[in-house]
């Protein structure tokens, strides 16, 4: 028997410790939160991506009647990114959300595993790391790379 010992990094910062490159991503997702569609869970999440050539794409979640049908925040910005721009990289991802009170979120909110695997498909297509962003109003968690969400991933080589 072995171990496998995975180190992950999470950089916490406070919201006016971020570069300013980093803090206007976090303000575009935080705005991003108010054109979500979200009347059945009452919680607006937004996405905001930048792209190689600095190109920001925003997107939030969008919900509907039959609950599954619905799609989140990082995934409706991702897909439209990549279908709009499919020849330029995505260097960093922002996610912030607001809850039933209309408030943004305390803790940050980390993308679910969907998107997380979206996120590491985006990676490998690109082949280049996301630096994700992840507010919250007592701090914001930053990551390098999809692999310090996403260990062990599935990728398209493991079908080699
Ligand atoms: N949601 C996102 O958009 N992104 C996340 O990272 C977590 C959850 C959405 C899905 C649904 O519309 C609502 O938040 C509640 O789960």
């Amino acid at each position: 028997m072995k171990n496998i010992n995975i180190n992950i990094c999470v950089r916490v910062y406070s919201y006016e410790e971020l570069t300013d490159e980093d803090r206007a991503l976090v303000d575009e997702a935080k705005q991003a939160t108010y054109r979500s569609y979200a009347p059945y869970s009452q919680f607006n999440v937004g996405a905001a991506l930048r792209l190689n050539d600095e190109t920001v794409v925003t997107g939030s979640n969008q919900e509907n009647a039959a609950y599954p049908a619905a799609l989140c925040a990082e995934r409706t910005a991702i897909f439209y990114a990549n279908s709009r721009y499919p020849d330029h990289p995505v260097k960093a991802l922002a996610i912030a959300a607001r809850n039933k009170s209309g408030v943004f979120t305390d803790k940050p909110v980390a993308p679910c595993g969907v998107c997380r695997q979206v996120i590491n498909e985006t990676e490998n297509r690109y082949k280049q790391p996301i630096r994700i962003l992840l507010y919250g109003r007592q701090g914001v968690y930053a990551v390098n790379s999809i692999q310090d969400l996403l260990p062990l991933q599935f990728n398209e080589s493991d079908m080699e």
